[in-house]
């Protein structure tokens, strides 16, 4: 029954929205139903290895995010407002605390069966954000069409990760990561304002004293050519303008007069200039829109992520962390307080860290030991108020707590699921206070131990 339920929402969902072209390999739609079968685990809560506030209602996973995923999905199905993952990049490498090299296949293979779950747990206003090089960038991107929808395709932000060149390389030195976008359904989705750098409002200035404060000059001409705003505009000093060519003006000609009798039109300190219309500082929106270009100076780079890295555990330094100010960014776009965020490759802890210091609840799954012996302390140094990475520019004076989970073996055996044996099986998953995964299996079975599928 519950294998039955499990891929009926995969072929279901692909029925309903089949995409045009879509990406294939080798044994790609046996080798996924196969792989879909095989998880039936519940989370067990270890509260030796949990700390803080224990309401918090974060939680740190430490398994495989495949079988964690799927053991969350009951209580968590579209709950999750930006899910951010930065997976194994397919360097072909093996770093200290895991193996980044699978066959091509089987990288997609991977990556295909958790995007279809983390589509299922992302909320209808929700998007989800992936890190990833050329390696397997441009993949990926048709992979998460098929999966989220070419319509709901936010952006491909180019994060520069270093400041310079490595001059040994023998092609080209990669200084950016890919990092893909989605939401899961864009009309839904809006993201926040960042905030204006000292930069950008450094260019309003008042050079004629205007009472309205300081302005820019922009452009009065707009590209596309409009009959009606094309007219001859007469300077102070008696010059007469026209839109450039294929130009016309911004404006109509009455809304001209009226901007200029609200002295809201500049023809430079002479008055001999060409019309620009003044935009104040005070009038344009209070954030800016992000743009695709993610420069290190605003978003942070490896080698800072690396001295965070090292400052939170110099003995055995991780060695592919994000910055902090990364995560920071996305968070700040893509979410508000108190809203969940989930990691489920979650390596040295940076989303939890940044989750917890901006007040978001989180989610975070990792299968290495690195769960224990980097995210777990890392949290608890958050906990208490430590003062590395955003602490200082949010604020960041500790409190709050997460719960360790670990996963139950597979209670699927062939035909039957074993229930955990306690006394009181029906209300193990309560004892324990994990979300129970088998809504289709009622919880008040008491006797049985097994239930025998149809
Ligand atoms: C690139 S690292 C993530 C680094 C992280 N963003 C940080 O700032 O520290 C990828 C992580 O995914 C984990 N991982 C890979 N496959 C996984 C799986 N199937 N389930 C859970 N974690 C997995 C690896 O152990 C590794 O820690």
């Amino acid at each position: 029954m519950i294998v039955f339920l499990q891929g009926f929402w995969r072929l279901g969902r692909q029925e309903k929205e089949r995409s045009v072209a879509t990406l294939s390999w080798v044994n790609k739609e046996e080798n996924l139903k196969k792989a879909v079968k095989n998880s039936a685990t519940l989370l067990k809560v270890n509260l030796n290895l949990s700390y803080g506030d224990q309401e918090a209602e974060n939680m740190l996973i430490q398994g495989d995010n495949l079988e964690a995923l799927q053991a969350l999905l009951p209580t968590y199905a579209g709950q999750v407002k930006c899910i951010f993952i930065d997976p194994p990049y397919n360097t072909r490498k093996t770093f200290d605390h895991y193996k980044d090299s699978l066959h091509h296949s089987q990288w997609l293979e991977m990556m295909y069966l958790r995007l279809e779950v983390l589509r299922e747990i992302l909320a209808e206003d929700g998007s989800i954000w992936v890190t990833i090089d050329d390696n397997e960038s441009h993949y990926l991107k048709v992979l998460m069409d098929e999966i989220f929808g070419r319509k709901n395709f936010l952006a491909n932000c180019i994060w520069q990760k270093k400041c310079g060149p490595c001059n040994d390389t023998q092609y080209f030195s990669a200084v950016h990561d890919h990092i893909l976008a989605f939401a899961k359904n864009k009309k839904r989705w809006k993201p926040n304002l960042l905030k204006r750098s000292d930069q950008m409002n450094a260019k309003y200035t008042n050079p004629d004293h205007d009472p309205r404060g300081v302005w820019h000059p922009t452009n009065l001409s707009a590209k596309t050519f409009c009959k009606r705003n094309t007219y001859p505009i007469v300077s102070p000093l008696g010059k007469e303008f026209l839109p450039p060519a294929t130009r016309s003006w911004v404006v109509s000609e009455e809304k001209y007069q009226a901007l200029l009798a609200d002295n809201r039109i500049w023809f430079g300190a002479k008055g001999n200039t060409r019309p620009y219309k003044k935009t104040y500082l005070s009038e344009v929106l209070q954030g800016a829109v992000p743009t695709t270009l993610w420069l290190h100076s605003e978003a942070g780079h490896n080698a800072e992520a690396k001295h965070e890295a090292k400052v939170l555990n110099g003995e055995d330094v991780f060695t592919t962390p994000k910055p902090e100010r990364l995560l920071q960014r996305i968070l700040h776009l893509a979410t508000h307080e108190n809203d969940l965020v989930l990691d489920s490759f979650l390596g040295s802890g940076t989303t939890a860290a940044v989750a917890h210091k901006m007040k978001r609840r989180y989610i975070g799954i990792e299968k290495g030991e690195h769960v224990k012996t980097h995210c777990a302390p890392r949290l608890q140094k958050v906990i208490d108020g430590e003062q590395g990475g955003i602490s200082q520019e949010v604020n960041w004076q500790g409190g709050g707590g997460y719960r360790f989970y670990t996963l139950t073996d597979s209670l699927l055996t062939d035909k039957r699921i074993e229930l955990p044996t306690a006394p009181h099986p029906q209300s193990w998953h309560k004892k324990q206070d994990v979300p129970f995964p088998f809504p289709e299996v009622p919880r008040w079975v008491d006797t049985a131990q097994s239930l025998v599928l149809p």
